[in-house]
């Protein structure tokens, strides 16, 4: 969604504000703008499509103003031209408001205001707030907090806006309802943006801030407030990350690096959630500490998993690990679907909540649903169990849900999820196996041979990726004509066929599907011909021979065929016209291994294709809309 940064200090406030937008640039880059406040005026420069844009404007210039917003832009309201990018303002110019987020009831602020005579320059709902607050202070002697305060109440939707105006050119306002922003504080110098990746340049002491919070930030300090206007006393945390991390590093694109950095991912969940040493002999104590209370993991009857895009996918595979290897029925719902036609409430039920950023609108109304109808039970058995499973236990997911398994995959910059989809996998691998191990569902000597799988694992996506990458950059030449390919897997790889196809879809624009290797012939099989490749993930296990022999009957129809299987298979190096080899792998952890040269392959065809990789059209990696 879109990005917002603002900034009130003692430096040139334009290169700050730029700085930060180029963090926040995954979050939209339809159009990018900034506003200062410079002699007594207000200094707005937009430009439509990417943050380059708006930089070659503002190449030359040397603008000295202290204090600014800027936005760059996920058309919602308004097509992604210039006169509908960020920031919007008064009649008179003299407040500047920058928005991510929805104003629900804009078209009717919209309406009473043409009906005192305000004239609209844009398309957009943000452009209600700037005229709203314009009247609050002429219509009474006010200050800028305080009409600020009157027009956020009057906003209906999910949002976070900063303002600054002309009249007022030591106060930078901003304000939270549903959409996040951060504070950063700094030596008389502040700052605030969507996310902390804009901020750690600068500073690592940060407060978010949270649902009906106002801050009001001067050189002086900054003062927060609840929307109903009673001053908050908040503390700022400090960060444990280093501005290097959201660096590429000599990486071209921020997606390689992260797929880069998958082993080393997988090596600190597997610190974070699992007893390094356990081993059958343990069987007294749990092989993991998720510190997760008994009271949401006893007595479990059923298990519902919500979720939107990649997270979604992580969750199937968790359906997978928690129904085949702990025994709880497990369903996985599209977070936008379940929030208006939940499935039926059901007994001593755990709702699972994955979402990478913890900011998904629909994960979080999906989630809040849940808590609001189970509220009303007195029924222990029907009340809510929320658990959440995120990169960033601290943004909204965390605040909503009392318990969180954090992915620790680091900040994700590129579009394209990768290390956090593997992360979120790797928190299903430990939630299963406490379940399994609370519930004996498997005895000691069988958890330690999964124990002992899992902690091969970093070493062989090594392998995977010093083997690999090389020959899939080379493989992906062939298909810089391609327009459509199929990926099939089935058991625990089938939701990796569907991963696969989305990295593919999301930054190649190439159209793909993911389907069950044994449903192809229902109906994906007509598509088939020489010009379609198929890509099959073919682990040895409770599938293998019959993924092979869907592979056979995709080949008797001319289509290429791409195997995505163990090195040294006979059976599979005769199937197949191009192998990718992995390393012999336990079917059951075979996901994180199948799933990278699936990562390579999307993105050397987009990197061939000579597309934006991290910044794919159309999408935007955090989606705080409905
Ligand atoms: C967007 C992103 C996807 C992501 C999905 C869910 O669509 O482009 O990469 O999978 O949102 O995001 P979440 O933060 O909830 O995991």
């Amino acid at each position: 969604m879109c990005g917002i940064v603002g900034y009130i200090g003692t430096q040139a406030a334009s290169g700050i504000l730029l700085e930060g937008l180029r963090k926040l640039e995954y979050r939209g880059y339809d159009s990018a703008g900034i506003a200062t406040v410079l002699e007594g005026e207000i200094h707005c420069v937009r430009a439509k499509g990417k943050l380059i844009n708006l930089e070659e404007k503002l190449a030359g210039e040397d603008n000295p103003a202290r204090i600014g917003i800027a936005h760059t832009r996920w058309a919602t309201h308004g097509k992604p031209e210039e006169y509908n990018a960020h920031p919007h303002m008064d009649t008179a110019k003299r407040i500047a408001v920058i928005q991510n987020g929805i104003i629900e009831n804009y078209r009717d602020l919209r309406e009473e205001l043409k009906s005192r005579g305000c004239e609209f320059r844009s398309d957009t709902d943000t452009e209600v707030i700037p005229h709203l607050i314009a009247e609050q202070l002429a219509e009474s002697d006010t200050s800028l907090l305080e009409a600020v305060r009157l027009v956020v109440n009057r906003l209906k939707g999910a949002f976070a806006i900063a303002v600054i105006s002309a009249d007022y050119p030591d106060e930078l306002i901003v304000g939270r309802q549903q959409a996040p922003v951060v504070l950063g504080f700094g030596q008389g110098e502040f700052y605030c943006a969507s996310d902390t990746p804009a901020l750690v340049p600068y500073t690592r002491a940060v407060l978010p801030l949270e649902n009906g919070e106002l801050a009001r930030m001067t050189p002086l300090g900054v003062e927060i407030y609840s929307f109903d206007g009673h001053r908050l006393k908040k503390t700022p945390r400090t960060l444990n990350w280093n501005p290097v991390m959201v660096e590429k590093q000599g990486f071209k694109h921020f997606m390689l690096k992260e797929i880069y950095e998958q082993p080393g991912v997988v090596r600190a969940c597997l610190e974070a959630y699992f007893d390094g040493e356990w081993a059958a002999t343990d069987a007294d104590k749990s092989p993991t500490h998720l510190g997760l209370p008994p009271e949401l993991l006893t007595d479990l009857q059923h298990i519902q998993i919500v979720a939107c895009g990649t997270s979604w996918h992580a969750g199937l595979v968790g359906k997978y690990l928690i129904e085949q290897v702990a025994g709880v029925p497990t369903t996985v719902h599209y977070a936008s679907e379940f929030r208006y036609a939940p499935a039926p409430i059901t007994s001593n039920t755990l709702t699972i909540g994955v979402t990478q950023s913890g900011e998904t609108a629909d994960t979080l109304a999906a989630l809040e649903m849940e808590k609001k109808r189970r509220s009303g039970f007195t029924q222990p058995e029907l009340q809510s169990r929320l658990l959440g499973i995120t990169n960033r236990p601290e943004s909204s997911l965390g605040d909503l849900v009392p318990h969180i398994i954090d992915t620790h995959a680091g900040i994700e910059i590129g579009v394209a999820a990768t290390k956090t989809f593997v992360a979120q996998v790797m928190a299903f691998y430990a939630l299963a196996l406490d379940l399994t191990y609370r519930r004996t569902a498997k005895s000691p000597e069988q958890l330690e041979e999964i124990l002992i799988g899992l902690r091969q694992l970093p070493a062989q996506m090594e392998v995977v990726l010093e083997s690999q990458e090389r020959y899939i950059e080379e493989l992906a030449h062939d298909f810089a004509e391609t327009q459509d390919f199929i990926f099939l897997g089935r058991g625990i790889n089938f939701p990796i066929a569907l991963e696969g196809a989305l990295k593919l879809k999301e930054i190649s624009y190439i159209h793909a599907e993911g389907y069950p290797a044994g449903e192809m012939k229902h109906g994906p099989i007509a598509l088939l011909d020489a010009k379609v490749p198929v890509v099959a993930i073919a682990m040895p296990g409770a599938v293998y021979e019959k993924v092979l022999s869907n592979a056979q009957e995709a080949r008797a129809r001319d289509a290429r065929l791409i195997g995505v299987t163990p090195m040294d298979e006979q059976e599979a190096a005769d199937t197949f016209d191009t192998l990718i080899p992995v390393p012999h792998v336990d079917e059951l952890l075979s996901p994180i291994l199948t799933v990278i040269p699936l990562q390579l392959l999307a993105y050397h065809i987009a990197a061939r294709r000579g597309l934006d990789v991290d910044q794919p059209r159309n999408l935007a990696k955090s989606v705080t809309v409905e």
